[in-house]
């Protein structure tokens, strides 16, 4: 039995995890997130809007996986902006700040984000979790004083 619980095969949708993050109070260019942890890595899918604000640069502990499927937005690595246009990818090593631009995007950007070790600061609401303990995942509200940009 893993320590942090999951250690199953959980199947699921995950469009039913999806949260709802927005970058400002005027709601007009909502990003939806869906989420979902394991027991040692986490999965973040978003879909930002052409011409949401730039999500703010950050960085943290751990390893990420910046792909983006679809979307011609700028990617932010280290002080460096890349065009991200379909099948643009990103390593960033634990601690390199990055970030991501849609504001001048013209259509729907999906950006894949892949973490190692898990995002334990999302463990509250995680959608395969849920899953496993036999509970229905939940919609949340994420507001920019709740979570960082990922
Ligand atoms: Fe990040």
């Amino acid at each position: 039995m893993s320590k942090k619980g999951i250690n199953q095969i959980v199947v699921g949708n995950f469009y039913n995890s999806e949260e709802y993050y927005c970058p400002n109070p005027e709601k007009k260019f909502g990003t939806m997130r869906y989420f979902f942890t394991g027991d040692n890595c986490s999965v973040a899918l978003h879909m930002i809007p052409a011409g949401a604000p730039q999500a703010p640069e950050h960085h943290h502990v751990h390893e990420q996986f910046l792909l983006v499927p679809q979307g011609d937005g700028k990617a932010i690595v280290d002080g460096v902006e890349y065009d991200s246009e379909p099948g643009f990818f990103a390593y960033c090593p634990s601690g390199v700040p990055h970030g991501y631009n849609a504001s001048e995007a013209t259509y729907c950007c999906w950006n894949l984000d892949i973490f190692y070790p898990e995002r334990l600061e999302y463990e509250k609401d995680n959608y395969f979790r849920l899953l496993a303990q036999g509970k229905k995942p939940m919609e949340t509200q994420i507001t920019k004083d709740t979570v960082e940009f990922v």
